[in-house]
Formats: structure tokens, sequence, C-alpha cells
């Protein structure tokens, strides 16, 4: 074991790391007065563009003048422009640069000058930058560093007890190289982030006499049981680059990480050492409940769990586990991507037997691309054909291969499900399911192996790396990037105080920074924190490489984006006849975009309040409309994206109380790319009036998980207003396609989760879309009279993958407050339905293992 333990500690993903990604960032537009934050999200989103020519529609929202007006805009002339092209993987793999032998004290972020301000704190004096060093921690491996670590974390006012959210007080709080004991929770506070040095991760040593509910925490309880934050909403936060040693403690005890939050938050790259054998009760990761969430290139030595999961929904990859009693618990969820896990020498690989067979705890999980080796158990479940509720541990296994694994699959009574085989063999499962299933020819649902049993092969090549795994990329830290490559907007002219037009400086420096040709050496634009208004498109030239500190926010303002005639996108990335690579992602944690609901939007709830008895919303005649569409993957279009929360508040975060608000966007994502490929990992697309997202003549497409929500005011408005249908945007038309349901039509008139047209080769590993409210009540959620119909899929289009069918996969489709999963209508004309009440009831959620399509 110890040649394993001694490879695990290096850096866990020095060698995949490349300096090359890309994120999107967000382009919205705004009426005149009301500002839309643009947040520059962070490292866990990659968009890879090159640009090309004129087919491409590019990014366009209309803005109202008024509530009653119609939007007026055309679709083919439009000075809004953008987007997007690539054959991705011939650009990845001509795109890693080796990495130079760089050492931890050149460590960019350590290095440069830090300029980041929060505008809107009322301290002028509040730091965003925090070093842990100048707070008094010492980092020698003796002194207790408890103290002066949460001092750096909260020193300034921060939103801490009682505060539930704030998005005025960020801090990014860097650890030097060094040991940090501590004797108590670090407590992460709301907006932190928690940054160790990447070239030389700092040790988080929790002493003998450690106290509390773990080194990390970002939700503390109080002394009657109550968080901090709500789960739900604890947004917001990221954590990185750490070694967490708990082995100095007694094995009975210890918690590395408490993770209890939501979206737009993330650990990576952080290595848990843990108490090994029959006594150790220690866990990596203890994570009771929330909305999330993703996390990625993760190592696990020991512990009674490595990882300790509950979570409604979640996206986990690149973990690894060595000797561990378990490797991941999943103690509830309503659905779970497991992605690119490794498992050696454990006693159970992934157990999802919580709640018993008459109470599964577990909605399901899908496991991809995994690998468990020298352990007893690959897998236990107590899902069986009389365990309860009925859909309760649905399980789906894709490319698996295992290597001294007794049982890989070991059942209710120790029923062994799947054999193994010896140490030293090698035996891949292709895929394998527990759950129902349905397909263009089966009806009314099966068993998921029936359903699959022709699924050789059937994800194209597009999708997958050398490897012959669907394709990911480990989130870039450029660390081997010295400082002085790193070209600072506040250094160079930018404002960044939400005030100053910011337009003439952005676009000077990216015209004078970016667009470095291939083989130089390229400079990466920091964006110091801080809010930047611009008043026109910025334009993004290709070969950008831009980085946000935390999550910068570029708000855009002014007359340029009130035209709705002409629709302007905040971002402008490339132009028609240009090729290259754009990377855009923020420092850390995910590209989260907030429209609405944050301080200096304008879009909060003094104006934007729910209005549930009214038939009038005073929203549509008042800036409450935020944006046309979030986001448009254009036809030429290829791209990566990890860790991406486009958002539509439903909810203020900044003022007291927190109120519901009703904001108005028209589209979520609308996916057009012509062969893509496409991969979204950890995704989610919520509260957009018309649907959340929408995949149109496209192909090759994976994602995993995906998770939306109907906006919680619709039936009130309808799904039909306050956005016309455009029937060149291939928007679904509510009225005509609601208008034979009669009684039931404000049910059919809700944002759909998902919509599927002529589209071939889609891969959903894992789905989570949810309607809990009708009209802002939550009373529908029971009797699943929330919604009628969560995805729809149109057009017979086959794939030339698979040439049967149109190799759609839905895996892991959950759905909440809906009678109807999915729809789809056959050739034949027939529409076949897929029905929460046809045996496909989880415990909170309803499940379908496989829709094939
Ligand atoms: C979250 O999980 C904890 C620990 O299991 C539990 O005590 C708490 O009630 C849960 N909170 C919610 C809101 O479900
Ligand atoms: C599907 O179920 C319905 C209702 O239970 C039944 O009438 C029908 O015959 C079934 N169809 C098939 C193909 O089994
Ligand atoms: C379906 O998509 C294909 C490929 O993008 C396209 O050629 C065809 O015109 C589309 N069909 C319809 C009916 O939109």
């Amino acid at each position: 074991m110890d040649d394993r333990r001694r490879r695990g500690h290096s850096d866990a993903s020095s060698s995949q790391e490349g300096d090359m990604y890309a994120k999107p960032i967000g382009f919205i537009n705004t009426r005149n007065r009301i500002y839309t934050l643009l947040t520059l999200g962070s490292i866990l989103c990659y968009m890879y563009y090159i640009f090309q020519s004129s087919s491409f529609h590019g990014y366009r929202f209309w803005v109202y003048d008024d509530a009653k007006q119609k939007p007026v805009g055309d679709t083919a002339s439009s000075t809004a422009t953008t987007v997007v092209e690539v054959d991705v993987t011939k650009v990845i793999s001509t795109v890693y640069e080796a990495a130079p032998t760089a050492s931890a004290s050149t460590f960019w972020l350590a290095n440069m000058e830090h300029r980041g301000v929060a505008p809107y704190h009322s301290d002028k004096q509040y730091k965003v930058f925090r070093n842990v060093r100048d707070y008094g921690a010492k980092g020698d491996g003796i002194a207790d560093d408890t103290n002066a670590i949460n001092l750096a974390i909260s020193s300034g006012s921060r939103c801490g007890e009682g505060c539930d959210s704030s998005t005025i007080s960020p801090a990014l709080v860097y650890f030097p190289p060094g040991r940090y004991r501590v004797s108590a929770p670090i407590v992460a506070m709301y907006y932190t982030q928690l940054v160790g040095n990447p070239l030389d991760k700092p040790v988080l040593l929790a002493a003998k006499s450690f106290k509390g509910m773990a080194v990390i925490d970002t939700d503390p309880y109080g002394p009657y049981g109550e968080n901090w934050y709500i789960n739900q909403n604890n947004f917001f936060r990221g954590i990185r680059n750490f070694v967490i040693d708990l082995t100095e403690m007694d094995p009975a005890e210890g918690v590395g990480i408490h993770h209890q939050v939501a979206q737009a938050t993330s650990i990576y790259n952080v290595i848990f050492k843990m108490h090994e054998g029959a006594e150790t009760k220690q866990k990596g990761i203890f994570m009771d409940n929330g909305s999330g969430g993703f996390l990625s290139s993760l190592t696990f030595y020991g512990g009674e769990f490595g990882a300790f999961f509950g979570n409604q929904q979640f996206t986990t990859i690149n973990l690894e586990f060595h000797n561990c009693k378990t490797a991941i618990f999943v103690n509830w969820d309503w659905v779970w991507l497991l992605k690119s896990i490794r498992i050696y020498n454990c006693e159970i690989g992934v157990d999802i037997t919580s709640g018993g067979p008459d109470k599964l705890g577990v909605g399901s999980v899908l496991l991809l691309d995994s690998y468990i080796e020298d352990t007893p158990t690959g897998i236990r479940t107590y899902r069986k054909t009389d365990s309860k509720p009925p859909a309760g541990g649905t399980l789906v296994v894709q490319n698996l291969q295992i290597s001294g694994v007794f049982t890989t699959v070991l059942g209710f009574g120790d029923e062994r499900l799947i054999g193994g085989n010896e140490q030293g063999g090698k035996t891949t499962f292709t895929f394998w399911g527990h759950g129902r299933g349905y397909s263009y020819d089966i009806r009314n649902g099966t068993d998921i192996n029936v359903v699959a049993d022709d699924t050789q092969d059937s994800i194209p090549t597009a999708l997958k790396d050398a490897a012959g795994k669907i394709l990911e990329r480990p989130r870039p830290l450029y660390r081997h990037i010295p400082a002085h490559r790193f070209v600072s907007v506040k250094a160079h002219g930018a404002i960044g105080d939400g005030q100053a037009d910011d337009t003439a400086a952005i676009q000077q420096i990216l015209s004078a920074y970016g667009n470095t040709p291939p083989g130089q050496e390229k400079k990466i634009i920091f964006f110091d924190y801080g809010v930047y208004r611009v008043s026109q498109t910025i334009y993004v030239p290709p070969n950008t490489y831009i980085v946000g500190e935390m999550w910068s926010v570029i708000m855009s303002s002014g007359s340029a984006f009130n035209d709705a005639d002409n629709p302007r996108p905040v971002f402008q990335v490339g132009k028609p006849g240009e090729e290259g690579i754009v990377e855009m992602y923020t420092h850390d944690v995910p590209l989260a975009r907030s429209f609405g609901g944050s301080h200096g939007t304008q879009l909060q709830s003094d104006h934007c309040r729910k209005t549930p008895d009214s038939k009038v919303h005073p929203g549509l005649g008042i800036p409450c409309i935020a944006a046309f569409m979030l986001l448009h993957i254009g036809k030429t279009a290829s791209l990566v994206m990890e860790n991406m929360w486009l958002w539509t508040s439903d909810h203020d975060l900044d003022a007291d109380g927190h109120d519901q608000i009703s904001i108005y966007t028209g589209r979520g994502l609308l996916c057009e790319a012509e062969t893509g490929p496409v991969w979204m990992y950890g995704h989610a697309v919520e509260h957009n009036v018309l649907y959340n997202y929408q995949l149109v003549d496209t192909k090759n497409i994976f994602m995993g998980v995906i998770q939306t929500e109907t906006p919680y005011y619709q039936s009130n408005p309808r799904a039909h207003e306050p956005f016309p249908s455009l029937s060149a945007w291939q928007d679904p038309d509510f009225t005509a396609s609601c208008a034979t349901e009669k009684d039931k039509a404000s049910l059919c008139e809700k944002s759909w989760g998902l919509r599927i047209l002529n589209s071939t080769d889609i891969f959903a590993f894992g789905a989570g879309l949810y309607s809990f409210f009708e009209n802002y009540d939550t009373a529908c959620i029971e009797k699943r009279a929330c919604q009628q119909t969560m995805v729809e899929v149109q057009g017979v289009r086959k794939s030339s993958t698979v040439s049967s069918r149109s190799n759609i996969w839905l895996m892991g489709l959950n759905t909440i407050g809906t009678e109807i999963m999915a729809a789809w209508t056959r050739a034949d004309g027939e529409v076949v339905q897929v029905k929460s009440a046809d045996g496909n009831r989880n415990a909170f959620s309803d499940t379908v293992g496989l829709i094939l399509l």
C-alpha cells in the first residue's frame, strides 16, 4: 500500500492539467437603468471557441421598454453577434503545454498585487484577498493556527451567523505552503474561497485535541441544531489545493470537510488523510444535505467513509479512494453522477443501501467511466422487486472496470447480483442498470437492461477521450504561469467600482493583451474583484485568456443594451471569419450567473417582490425583465462547461428577509451546435419562462448532472407571458400546444425543463428537473400537479452512430411535482407519455432509469 500512498500524495492532478481552458462569460442585456450582473464565474467552466463565419446566430437578447410592448427583433440580420465553432478534440490535443517547472514561491496568485475591492461594502478598508500569514497563522506544524485562520476569514464585516446570504462581502483566503495545526473548525463563511498554493499544497492538520464538526465547516450548526445558512441556498464558496490530515486525531472521530452547500460551490484538488483499519470512524467529506453542486479531483486515504454524501443532486468527478472501509456512501439523493471514480483496496466501493429496502433513501446514482480494484464489494444496494419506494435505488453503471472485486453488485441479503473476478483480472461492464426503462417501442416500461441491451458503443467517439472515456477537463489553475504574465484590469485603467463606465478600458486591455498568436506566450487578463460597468458590447478577440478573481462582476447598463430592435450581447466573443480559442473563467469556484437578486442589480425585492395574489404583474411594468436568453450555443460551437449555473434569481440574496422575487428571463440555454460536441458537467439552468434547456438540430451532447427549476410564479402568469413565442428561435408555442388542454392549460403552460427537437446522440447521465410550485404554492408537489409535462422530445432523426434510432439516452431522469415526466411523438404520430404514476414514484422525486429513443 505504501507505494500507492506515495503516488497519491503527490499533487493529484498536475499531470492532467493544461493551461488551456476556456470559460464562458455571460451575455445579458438589460433595459436602461437596469443593471444586470454578469458574473465572471470561475474556473469550473470551460468553453473552447474557434470563431468562424457568418452562419452563426450569435447571442441575442431582447429587452422590453414596456411590459405591454412586444419585443421587436429579427433573427437574421441582427448585429448581435458572437461565437462559436470548434472541433474541440482537435483543439485540446494541441493545446496542452508542457508544464514548466515552477516552484511554490512563484505561484501567481501569491505574487501579484491585490487590487480587488468589494465596491458595495460599507467598510472602505475591506479586504477581498487575505493571506492567512498576515493574520498570525504560522503554518509551522506546531502553533495552533485556528484563531488566526478564522480571523483571516471573518475580519471585516462578513456574512456569518445570522446573515443567511450576501453578495457584498467576498473573501479570497490564501494559504501559503505550510502545516497549519487546528484544534477547532475553520469556518468557511458565505462567499468565501479558501485557496491553497497548488504547487505545494498546505496541510490542514487536525490536532489530537480537535473538537468540532469538521476541519473545514461550510455551514455550522448552532446549539439547537440550527444551521447558519439554509442548506439549499448556501451558494458561492470554493475550497481548493489542500491536504487535510486527520491522522493525529483519535480514529473514532474526525471529519475533513462538512460540505452542506448548494449551487456555485466546489471542492477541488484536495487530499484527505485518515486513519485506516477497523477502528476508524473518520470521514473525508460529510455532506448532510443541500442543493449542489460539483466537486472534483479529490483523493481519500482511509476512513470509515471516504465520502459520505447527501444532497438533492450532485456531480462528482475524478475521485480516488485508497484503503477506506467504504469509499462512497450515498446517504440520500435524488440524482448523483459519479464519474471517473477510482477505488483501491477498500471493503465496499459504493454503498447505496441507506434507509433499508422498505425506505430506500437514495433516489438514483449513475456510475460512469470508473474503476474498482482489490475491493470485495463493488456496489452495495438494497433495491429489489418489492423494495420501496418503487423507483428507489435506481442505478446506472456505464463503463465500469473491475479487478479483484469479488462481487460487483451485492444486493439485499447478500445476494450476488453481479459476480466479480480475481485479483489482477480485468472485466469491463459496458452497461448495467437497476431500475425502469422505456424506449421507442417499449412504451410501458420494463427492466432497464432490457431496454439497453443493444448498447455497445452507442456513445460517439466525438464525446470521448483517447482512452474511450467521456472527455472531461480538469479545471486549470494556471499554476505554472508566473505572475508577470497576468494583466490586472485595474492596473490598466479599469475602475470596477460599479459606477464608472469601464467599457473603453476593458476593450483596450482585451485588444492589447488578448489575441495571442499560437506559440507565443499568452497573457492572462485578470479581473481583480470588482463590479465593472459596461455600456457597450465588449469584443473578446480569439486566443484570449480571461480569469476573474472570485466572482468579478460585469454589469451592463445604458441605452446600447436597450434597443429591442437591435439586441446586443454584453460580450461578443470573436467575429465572423475569425478562428481561435478563448478561455474565460474565474479564479475559483463555478461560473455562476446571477440575474437579479443581488446587490447592484436593481432587480431586487423592492421592485420585483412576488405577487401571487394578483393577476396584474407589476414586475412586468418595471424592471423585472432580465434577459432574452441566458446562453446560446451556436450552430458551429463546441464547448466544455463545468460547474455552470445559469440562474435567474428566485429570491433576494442581499436585502433583509431574502424575499422571493419574480424575475423574467425568456429562455435558459439554447444549443444549436450542429455537430457539437458539447459537454455539460455539473450544470444547472433555473427559472426561465419558456424553457430551461432546449436542444435543436444538434448532436453529440453530454449532460451530467443537469438541473432545472420551473419559475415559481407560473402559472401566474402562464408561460406564454411575457415573452411571445418566436418561431425563428424554435420557441415553444404554449398558446397553441396547450389550447386543447382546457382546464389543465395552466399546468400545461409551464417552462420546459428539457426540450429536444430534431436531435441525435444526446446523453444525459442524470437530470433533476423540478417543478416545486404552482403560483408560489407547494401544495401541488405531493399530487404531482405543479406541472403537466417536463421533458419533450420531437423529431425522429436517426443517429449516424447507431442508425436504428436517434440515440437519445436520458438516464437517471428525476422530476418533481410533475404528472408526465417525459413525452415523445412517434413517427406514426402517437404521443408516448411516461408518467410518474406508472411505477416511477421515488421518495420525493420520481425517477426513470432510462429513456432510450
Ligand atoms: C440536514 O441534515 C442534518 C443531518 O442529517 C439534519 O439534522 C437536518 O435536519 C437536515 N436539514 C434539512 C433542512 O433537511
Ligand atoms: C401498456 O399498458 C396498458 C395499460 O396498462 C395496456 O393496456 C397495454 O396493453 C400495455 N401495452 C403493452 C405493449 O404492453
Ligand atoms: C434536422 O436537423 C438536420 C441536421 O441539423 C437538418 O439538416 C434538418 O433540416 C433538420 N430537420 C428539421 C425538420 O428541422
